[in-house]
This record gives C-alpha cells, structure tokens and sequence, in this order.
C-alpha cells in the first residue's frame, strides 16, 4: 500500500513521530561504489543513459543506510540535451552546453513532445526501480525547474550570478519566454513519462530561484512551477509534487499554496524555527541539514539535526540535507545523521 510508506504519509500531510529521511545525491561521489559504476559506464552522462548501471547506482545509498527514499539517477540537464541541446561534462569542472542566446538558437530547439524517444533510458530506470526497490521505499522522480534550466541553456555552463540568463531575460524578453514556455511543456511531458514509468512522487529543482526577486521571481520561478504542478495534476491527481526553489528567502512564504506543491524544500539558508512558523504552517517542508555536516561531523551535526527535528516536529516533516551531499563528504557522518533523527524524535 503506497500510503504505508512514511514518505507518502508526511506528503500527505500527516505529523509522523520520526520524519522520514532521504538525502539529495544520495547517490553520488562520496561512495567508492558509486565511483566504480561511474567508471564502468565510462563516464557521468553515459551512466545516466545506461538503465542498468543507473539501476545499481540508485540503490547503492540503500544498502548502506535506511533511507524511506531513492531518487531515480539522472540530470536535469538531460532535458535540454533531449530537446537538441549539445551536452557535455569537463572533468573537474561540470557541465557544458552548446549556447541559447538568439531567436535563430531557439529555433533549433525541439517540441516539448519530441523528448520521449531521447529519453526513452531514463523511463527505463524508473521502470526497473519501481519493480526492485523495498515495500518502504518511495521512488521520486525529478527535473530541473524551467528558470534554473535555462540559466544553463543561456549561459553553456554553470554561473555564479546567472548574469547571462538575466541579460536574454531583460534584453530579448521575447526569445527569453519562449524558452521558458518550451521547458514548462517539456517538463511536463517528461515528469509526467516518469509518473507513468512508476516514479511516486516528482520533485522540481529551482537552484537558482534564490537570484530572481519581485515580478521576475513570480514570472519565472512561481508562474512555471504552478503551470507544471496544475498539468501533472490533471493527468496524475494522486501524485505528489516537492518543489525546490532554493534560496527563495521569504518568497518561499506561501510558495505551496500558489503552487499546488505538496512540500516545499528549504535549503540551510532559512532557519528550521523561521521555516516552521512561515512554511510549515501550510503543509509538509523537506530539509534542511547543511551538507556542510556531512564532511565535518561531530558535536556540530548532532546538534543541528537534533534542532531541525524539534523546529519541525508539530508538522509533516521528511529531513534532508538543504542541498546535495558533495563529494568530501564522509559515509559515517551519513549515518550519525540519521540515527541522530531517529533517536532525536524518539526521545
Ligand atoms: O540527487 C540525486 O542523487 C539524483 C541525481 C541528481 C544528479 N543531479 C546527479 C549528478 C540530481 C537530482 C541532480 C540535479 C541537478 N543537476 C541540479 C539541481 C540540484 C542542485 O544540485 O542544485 C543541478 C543544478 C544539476 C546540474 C549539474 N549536474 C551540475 C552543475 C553538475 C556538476 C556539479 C557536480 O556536482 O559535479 C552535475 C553533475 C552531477 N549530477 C553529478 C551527479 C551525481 C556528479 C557527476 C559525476 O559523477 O562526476
């Protein structure tokens, strides 16, 4: 029964005695394991695109630790790529993507329903994830949030201030939404492939929501996630949906209900307290350990996870970190977290 799994209880609204834990790249370079598949595919994108590689890198994290879920092993720069985008990763560094700054660079772009066919292995995973994982555990899906795609799409690469992103935004509003519109239809064919292939819940990343502000934060940030939640919701009404605009500050007030997202991931810029009194108040919240614990341990992480579980313990609450574990970090502190959770609520 998929409303047994704690994950699906807490999206549903409930206040659970111990806040169901799962962890953003929880698969990923600090497990030697993962390090050994990756090298076996080749590299990072052909791993992504192998479904049985992806498979075993997807549930790596839980045969270490009991986490309540796994997060399908993709990219969200996956999308651009499937709509023609050129995609590459330099070692070391990250990814590279050939340039959207012209009307003529976005007429090269595909259709929002021709990203099936490229796509076709990453709904290959989720269909043999949904068929592997435990009776606990909740599979979720994702995608990148159309603002935080396009940073990438406009920029060819990660940006410090999205500077790029901002210039087409103000400069060629015109070419600017079109490309959002095409990544809000294209998200939503592409989560709604992932609900089909068995995906339980699906979660937007907004990584960058944090450098947009007033009508451009409505504009770009709220405005596409709501299209995207209120299409997934027509076709898939008991699915539920997490969005993630990090570092919205106090735009994440109120984000849920204009949404229709089901939780609002908190990244570790807002306190537990602050997020509890003015997020929390309208439903679930996900968060929001600073990874930072993952590499340095100790007194520090226990007393932080310790607080996070208090703060959020009148209301549903999952824990996680406020963004991805990194690659310093330390398996044993993964570990020290959870049983900290478990033992903080218990108490
Ligand atoms: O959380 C998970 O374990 C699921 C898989 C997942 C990955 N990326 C795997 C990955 C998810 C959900 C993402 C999301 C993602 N990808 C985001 C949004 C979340 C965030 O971190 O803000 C973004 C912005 C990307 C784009 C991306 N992918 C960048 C900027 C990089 C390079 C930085 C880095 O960490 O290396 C990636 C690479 C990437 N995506 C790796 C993994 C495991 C590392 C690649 C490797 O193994 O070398």
């Amino acid at each position: 029964m998929a409303e047994q799994k704690k994950i699906m209880r807490a999206l549903a609204g409930e206040t659970l005695d111990t806040p169901p834990i799962w962890m953003m790249r929880q698969a990923g370079r600090y497990l030697p394991e993962y390090k050994a598949t990756r090298a076996q595919a080749g590299d990072f994108l052909s791993l992504c695109y192998n479904p049985d590689l992806a498979t075993e890198v997807t549930l790596q994290p839980l045969r270490r630790f009991d986490f309540d879920a796994a997060i399908l092993f993709a990219d969200i720069l996956l999308l651009p790529q499937a709509l023609g985008a050129d995609l590459w990763f330099v070692t070391g560094e990250g990814p590279r993507l050939s340039t959207v700054t012209s009307a003529a660079d976005f007429a090269k772009l595909k259709g929002p329903s021709d990203v099936h066919e490229h796509l076709s292995p990453i709904y290959q995973t989720v269909r043999n994830l949904a068929g592997e994982l435990p009776k606990t555990t909740t599979l979720i899906g994702f995608a990148g949030a159309p603002w935080t795609v396009a940073t990438y799409m406009i920029a060819g690469q990660g940006t410090p201030d999205q500077a790029p992103a901002h210039k087409l935004r103000i400069e060629q509003p015109e070419v600017f939404d079109a490309l959002i519109e095409l990544l809000t239809d294209a998200t939503i064919e592409y989560l709604s492939a992932q609900i089909d292939a068995g995906a339980e819940v699906v979660k937007l990343f907004d990584s960058w929501a944090g450098s947009l502000s007033g009508d451009a934060f409505n504009k770009y940030a709220l405005a596409p996630t709501t299209k995207i939640i209120t299409a997934l919701k027509a076709r898939h009404p008991n699915t539920p949906i997490i969005a993630f605009p990090r570092e919205a500050g106090d735009n994440y007030i109120g984000f849920a209900k204009a949404t229709g997202a089901d939780c609002v991931a908190l990244d570790n810029s807002v306190s537990a307290d602050w997020a509890a009194a003015n997020v929390q108040v309208d439903g679930c919240v996900q968060g929001n350990l600073a990874s930072r614990h993952m590499v340095t341990g100790g007194k520090d992480l226990v007393e932080e996870t310790r607080a996070i579980v208090k703060a959020f313990s009148k209301g549903p609450h999952i824990f996680n970190l406020g963004h991805g574990i990194t690659p310093d970090a330390n398996p044993d502190n993964v570990q020290l977290m959870i049983d900290t959770v478990r033992e903080t609520a218990s108490a």
